[in-house]
């Protein structure tokens, strides 16, 4: 089976209500399939000309409308099975599969990345950066600036679409990045560390944000994270990867109460599956730690 690849460029979405924020069109998620990696396998070549095995036999599943957190040490291979998710690049073996219900390639759903680096572009206002992917699509200027300031307003941003990327803290450009990749209304949403960056009280604050946004929204959503409480926080599932090559070690069923809040990190089931993850993390935090 050939490797499904996405679209270069966001496709054209129903249009945002510009009335009501809690009213935008919810995704039609009867027609997403899941994301299917089956075997999948990827060697770099290192700087001294060595082959690199960044990931061996990975084999996951993402439903949609899903939220899955992805966690493992530094090196395991995280933004590298990020990436051939997204179809940024290519397995060595082994197979991706997106949107089985149309099956050819091409025709994956679309998605969107945030990564650590927020990506955005320094030259462009704030409400140009949201428009961004919408001017890609070809939606007219009225209504792509109309839908940015939609989103700007819901993470908190009104009042600064004249602004300019650098004018904000790192926290207001986190959440720019993050109006940027849904108001496009992707059907999967690749996030890589997006809350890195930032404080760790503002960081408490995106989580939020990011919650509140997700349980309106329902996107499919892949989130690589170092923090064992955003995973449990966010995901419906944390998969914990090994140390390089990463392969999947535990796939955790978070079965915590939506709609949850940053309090939900003080219960007594969060500990348990905290307990549960870090149990699953530390010997492969040890054994990066030994390879490099
Ligand atoms: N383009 C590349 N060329 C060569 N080696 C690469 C390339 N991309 C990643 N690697 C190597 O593959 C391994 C996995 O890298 P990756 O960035 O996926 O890890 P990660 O789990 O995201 O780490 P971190 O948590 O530090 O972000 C690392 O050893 C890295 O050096
Ligand atoms: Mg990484």
């Amino acid at each position: 089976m050939a490797s499904a690849r996405r679209r270069g460029t966001p496709a054209a979405a129903a249009p945002a209500s510009t009335e009501d924020l809690g009213s935008l069109p919810s995704p039609g998620l009867a027609d997403a399939a899941p994301i299917e990696v089956r075997g999948v396998s990827k060697a770099f070549v290192d700087p001294h000309g060595h082959q690199l095995l960044a990931l061996v036999n990975v084999d996951l599943v993402i439903e949609a409308g899903t939220f899955v957190s992805l966690i493992g040490p530094s090196g395991c291979g995280k933004s590298t099975l990020l990436r051939i998710m997204g179809g940024l690049d290519q397995p060595s073996t082994g197979t991706l599969r997106v949107n089985a219900a149309t099956g050819a390639a091409g025709t994956g759903p679309q998605s969107a990345f945030v990564f650590q680096d927020y990506g955005l572009m320094p030259w462009l206002t704030v409400v140009d950066n949201v428009a961004f992917g919408l001017k890609m699509a070809g939606v007219g200027k009225t209504e792509r600036r109309e839908r940015a300031r939609v989103w700007l307003a819901r993470v908190g941003l009104a009042g600064f679409e004249r602004a300019y990327p650098e004018q904000l803290s790192g926290g207001m450009r986190q959440r720019l990045s993050l109006a940027r990749a849904f108001v496009t209304e992707p059907d999967v949403l690749f996030m890589d560390e997006p809350m890195g960056a930032v404080d760790p009280q503002t960081r408490l604050l995106l989580q939020e944000d990011l919650l509140r946004i997700w349980e309106e929204t329902r996107k499919t959503v892949v989130l690589v994270t170092h923090s064992l409480d955003e995973a449990l926080l966010l995901g419906d599932r944390v998969v914990v990867m090994t140390a390089r090559p990463g392969r999947v070690k535990l796939d955790l069923p978070v079965e915590l109460e939506r709609p949850r809040t940053v309090a939900t990190t003080g219960g007594a089931a969060f500990a348990s599956l905290r307990n549960t993850l870090w149990e699953a993390l530390r010997d492969e935090v040890a054994r990066s730690m030994e390879l490099s």
